[in-house]
């Protein structure tokens, strides 16, 4: 594992969104796991500027989704589809054959994991994958006390979890489980980004970064990755022992 710290938000998606799109030149057929939410939001803008900019080829790559809230309608604007389709799926005009999101609608929620496990499989792993980190250290919705070793799997959501997660909806939703691509899949991706900004996360980038590497604190497991980035700015950073910083 690596830490880049940038000097903000903006230089910190940049360079993300540059690696992605530069690995997608050099991997035509690329598999991108992604997370929505705040901190990636620049980066999804970013990444299609410069595909549709730098006109890169981009109609054989696969794109899945990290993560649902179960019980959502896609049309909910604090759902992680919402999220992909208004920010990458609509303006690169993917084709659906191109994207798998979890259905948080389905009635087998099983069957959705293991639709994602064996898209995965097929595809021979994922190449990149760009995460964020949530306030008790999770990673998708893998929540604390979940096996490195998880594949596809559908959690009950930690309390910090339902209380943060109410930033993305316009009025109060009950959140009580997610779906999302696990802990094992992320260890076994050729690299790994996860991205973090702002004072708010200076704590959960210290425990994941120094802290002990432990299944309670899920992004301690960025410790282990061998091509893992955790790419920060200074706020989210300002706790860092800097020697340890790139
Ligand atoms: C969302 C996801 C979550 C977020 C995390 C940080 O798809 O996977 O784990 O990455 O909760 O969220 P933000 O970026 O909104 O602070």
């Amino acid at each position: 594992m690596k830490v880049i710290c940038f000097k903000n938000h903006t230089e910190l998606s940049v360079f993300a969104a540059s690696a992605i799109a530069l690995a997608i030149k050099n991997k035509p057929s690329l598999t991108l796991c992604m997370a929505s939410g705040e901190t990636p939001a620049l980066t999804c803008d970013l990444l299609v500027k410069n595909l549709t900019e730098e006109q890169v080829d981009y109609s054989k790559i696969t794109f899945l989704g990290l993560d649902e809230w179960v019980g959502l309608p896609p049309e909910n604007e604090g759902s992680c589809q919402y999220f992909f389709r208004k920010k990458i799926f609509e303006p690169l005009q993917l084709k659906a054959s191109q994207y798998f999101l979890f259905n948080a609608l389905a009635e087998d929620l099983n069957a959705e994991c293991l639709k994602m496990d064996a898209l995965i499989a097929e595809k021979g792993g994922i190449d990149i994958m760009l995460v964020g980190i949530g306030m008790n250290g999770h990673i998708g919705f893998n929540e604390p006390g979940t096996s490195f070793t998880s594949i596809s799997h559908v959690a009950a959501l930690d309390e910090i979890t339902k209380t943060v997660g109410q930033k993305y909806f316009t009025q109060q939703t009950a959140l009580t489980r997610g779906i999302t691509v696990g802990l094992g899949h992320l260890l076994n991706a050729n690299k790994v980004l996860l991205l973090a900004n702002g004072s708010k996360k200076a704590g959960v980038i210290k425990a994941a970064v120094e802290g002990p590497v432990t299944e309670i604190f899920p992004a301690s497991i960025m410790q282990q990755h061998t091509n893992g980035f955790v790419l920060i700015d200074e706020e989210a950073g300002s706790l860092l022992d800097k020697s340890k910083l790139s």
